[in-house]
């Protein structure tokens, strides 16, 4: 896996200016504008309803079904007295309004950094009367305290800039013995193992998904157990985004192992966009590896 890790990335390297995979990441401006210019690449490449996570297949085998599977295990914690829920960087509103659906006397907000995907949440629930969606930045949420009964969030909370004031904010307005999900990618302690070149790829992962501040898993939970917030329930769910990300390996394959197909597509497409293919073109290694980990976390204020 090292070897092909580092393999890869000297493919990368080779095609890209080096200095594109650092620094990146670090700004919210970097983060918006990442999904700015990656919209199309989720529509295109993920699903055209909206959905901007990768799909959940406890079957081993891709279906589109499986971009549920993060509104579904979310589903488990509302119940019949659950008030409110809050999602932060909802993006296109996609699990959101799965339950808002479902849930048509529970209260649903969806916030998000990027006003182009606030505005394709509003059009998508276009009716609904319960679910309402808000521009904004989950470093500074614009509620009272105690406001929610549950709290979620998908593949997001990794491009926070500032960790501990994004768990502050989720403390603060989250209701006493409220449920917090996060179901998210993260680097395991066979991070620090990896030779340098291989660590480097696996840095260059991140990066290419402006993943602000890196973490392990357990260094990350010491962190929201420093903010107030107990674990309930930790699930790895690596095995079931593996055939999602198989599926957009093959395509960067494609673009990258064929220096034409690279340079064609370095010319008509936005970097950013491109930058998506080298996350996908590398994570395959380091998922199925086990230096990066996808999980489900539930945490309890
Ligand atoms: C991978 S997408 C996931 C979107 C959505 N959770 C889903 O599952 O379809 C990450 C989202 O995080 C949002 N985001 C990133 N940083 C944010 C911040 N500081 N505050 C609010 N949203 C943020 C992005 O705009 C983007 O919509």
């Amino acid at each position: 896996m090292q070897e092909e890790l580092a393999r890869r990335l000297a493919t990368i390297e080779g095609i890209f200016d080096t200095g594109l995979l650092e620094g990146r990441g670090e700004k919210e401006a970097e983060v918006a504008c990442y999904y700015e210019q990656s919209r199309w690449a989720y529509k295109i490449f993920h699903s055209n309803e909206g959905a901007m996570h990768l799909a959940l297949s406890p079957d081993g085998v891709f279906d589109k079904q499986g971009y549920l599977g993060q509104a579904r295990e979310v589903e488990r914690l509302i119940g019949p007295d659950t008030e409110s829920v809050l999602e932060l960087a909802t993006g296109n509103g996609f699990n959101l309004r799965y339950l808002a659906e479902r849930h048509p006397h529970t209260s649903f907000t969806g916030l998000d950094l990027v006003a182009t995907h606030v505005a394709a949440a509003r059009a998508k629930a276009d009716g609904l009367g319960n679910a309402r969606f808000l521009e904004g930045d989950f470093h500074r949420l614009p509620f009272d305290a105690e406001t929610f009964d549950v709290l979620f969030v998908v593949e997001s909370l990794c491009h926070a800039t500032d960790l501990d004031t994004a768990l502050q904010e989720a403390h603060r307005v989250l209701r006493p013995g409220g449920v917090f999900v996060v179901i998210d990618g993260w680097r395991t302690a066979r991070f620090a193992e990896l030779p340098a070149e291989a660590r480097r790829a696996a840095t260059a992962t991140e990066q290419a998904m402006s993943v602000a501040q890196p973490l392990v898993i357990d260094d990350w939970l010491d962190a929201v157990a420093e903010r107030g917030f107990e674990v309930v329930e930790e699930r790895d769910l690596t095995q079931q985004v593996l055939p999602t990300v198989r599926r957009l390996e093959r395509i960067a394959r494609v673009v990258f192992g064929h220096p034409r197909a690279t340079r064609a597509a370095q010319r008509v497409l936005p970097e950013r966009f491109l930058m998506n293919g080298i996350a996908v073109y590398l994570m395959q290694l380091t998922l199925a590896g086990g230096v990066h980990t996808y999980r489900l976390v539930v945490l309890r204020r």
